[in-house]
């Protein structure tokens, strides 16, 4: 089938890829020049793993191709997904500019009859709105709710093993449509109305978001009363009911370009509506008290005060396999650490300085993760990167100046970092 992906983001362009994998003609569409040009030379825009390896296949055999002009995806296009962003407004409700600007412009230049499937995380209602625009249009539109819930950093095995395939639609013969383009995946499809399928969205990002902040507040309380809150996550985790995935690591807490935006402009949802949904206020509320937390947390370890003290940060990404760093939890902490006069320098595998000179403040990136520690009065951990807990802690404890480990992911054994030597600070375990 002939397709056309209109958004060459962490959604659009895996969305893009993948179809293309799957035997489809593709068309990735992006106003982004820089970007465009990029993948027209077969590089990725961001680090996604396997990504680069993907796009090489897909464009040499031909099956994906690259635009800046809507008109072109849409010359022979059966079906149009709009994967722009939806960032927060002030207030914390979505911005569908972007969403609609794509729509217009599709209702103004589709040449034929098209199915538009919405891709990106819209609000209750948006597509029933697209679809009562699309009556005025000249030729038929049938619009589609289709979110996606792929994970940065496992985004091409997300998509191509997803836990489920949501379509939400009015015509029945366009949800099949959608149905159709991933026959090839072995997942259950869910048919339903364009309000439960953004729904399921929201309601699903904000459920995870829900269990890290639960999580982060019973570590806290662990710290407390002296038990061991990776333990506790363990223990809860084998119970099926709750299970090996879920969302119970205790840290930093969350961060990226979705659950922060996606707990908020839910909570806007909700009170526009005229109803509260004060779990969520106190998920967001819990979240954004772990970085202040943990920032308190260094400072006692450095004699109450962080001004002038060297510190080593690892990570700056909003989590691992990613250089994404949009509302990144190491990101703030690196910053506020700076603010208060620290001597920073983090090491993040991917992510490059120039990523992270936020608000007239440079930042340093050093080139390895014992070559930060040199010198440094304390080592501080906020991405849980794999190859960082692969790092001896003996030799963590030779390259640091003063030895203390403030680790905001819990990434090593605490037995272990004190047989080195260390003292170790962790989220909701005993300190060593
Ligand atoms: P992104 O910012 O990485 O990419 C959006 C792209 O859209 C940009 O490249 C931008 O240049 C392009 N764009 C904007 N206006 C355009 C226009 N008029 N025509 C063509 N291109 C245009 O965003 P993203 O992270 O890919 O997220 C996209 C949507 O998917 C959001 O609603 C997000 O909530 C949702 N989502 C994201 C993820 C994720 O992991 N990032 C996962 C699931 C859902
Ligand atoms: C998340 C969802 O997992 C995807 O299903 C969804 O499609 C996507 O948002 C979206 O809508 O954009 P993503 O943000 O890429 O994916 O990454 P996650 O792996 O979900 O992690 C989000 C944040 O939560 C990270 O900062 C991570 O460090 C943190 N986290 C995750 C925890 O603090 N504890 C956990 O137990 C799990």
């Amino acid at each position: 089938m002939r397709i056309t992906v209109i958004g060459a983001g962490y959604v659009g362009l895996v969305q893009a890829a993948c179809l293309a994998d799957l035997g489809h003609g593709v068309c990735c569409v992006d106003v982004d020049e820089k970007k465009i040009s990029l993948l027209r030379a077969g590089r990725a825009p961001f680090h996604e793993p396997g990504l680069s390896e993907l796009l090489s296949r897909v464009i040499s055999s031909g099956a994906l191709e690259f635009s800046t002009e809507i008109t072109r995806g849409l010359t022979d296009a059966e079906v149009a997904f709009i994967a722009v962003g939806t960032p927060s407004a002030p207030d914390g409700a979505a911005d569908l500019s972007f969403v609609h600007a794509v729509f217009e412009q599709i209702l103004s230049s589709a040449p034929r009859q098209l199915i538009v499937a919405v891709k990106s995380t819209v609000p209750v209602g948006t597509c029933r709105t697209l679809q009562q625009i699309a009556a005025g249009a000249t030729r038929p539109i049938h619009v589609v709710s289709n979110p996606e819930f792929l994970r940065e950093g496992s985004a091409l095995h997300d998509f191509m093993n997803p836990d489920r395939i949501i379509i939400g639609c009015e015509d029945q013969g366009a949800g099949a449509v959608i149905s159709d383009l991933y026959k090839k995946l072995a997942a259950p499809v869910l048919l339903t109305s364009f309000e439960s399928a953004e729904m399921i969205k929201y309601a699903s990002n904000s459920f995870l978001a829900l269990e890290i902040s639960y999580i982060n507040s019973i570590a806290l309380l662990c710290e407390r009363v002296g038990a061991d809150a990776s333990a506790v996550s363990a223990g809860m985790r084998l119970d099926k009911r709750i299970g090996q995935r879920a969302f119970l690591h205790p840290g930093l807490g969350y961060g990226g370009s979705c659950f922060p935006k996606d707990v908020r402009a839910l909570i806007s949802l909700a009170r526009a509506t005229g109803r509260e949904l004060g779990l969520l206020d106190e998920a967001d509320r819990i979240n954004l008290g772990m970085q202040e937390y943990f920032v308190a947390r260094i400072a006692e370890q450095l004699g109450g005060d962080v001004r002038g003290k060297k510190i080593a940060v690892w990570g700056a990404a909003f989590k691992p396999n990613t250089d994404d760093v949009r509302e990144s939890p190491a990101l703030a902490i690196i910053c506020q650490l700076a603010v208060r006069g620290a001597d920073v320098v983090f090491f993040d595998p991917i992510v490059e300085s120039a990523t992270v000179a936020v608000g007239g403040l440079v930042l340093r990136r050093g080139e390895t993760p014992l070559g930060v520690c040199a010198g440094a009065d304390a080592l501080v951990i906020a991405t849980d990167w794999a190859d960082f807990s692969l790092v001896p802690p003996v030799d963590i404890h030779a390259a640091l100046r003063a030895p203390v480990v403030i680790d905001g992911r819990n990434i090593f054994d605490p037995a272990a970092m004190r047989a080195a030597g260390l003292r170790y600070v962790s989220i909701g375990r005993p300190t060593v």
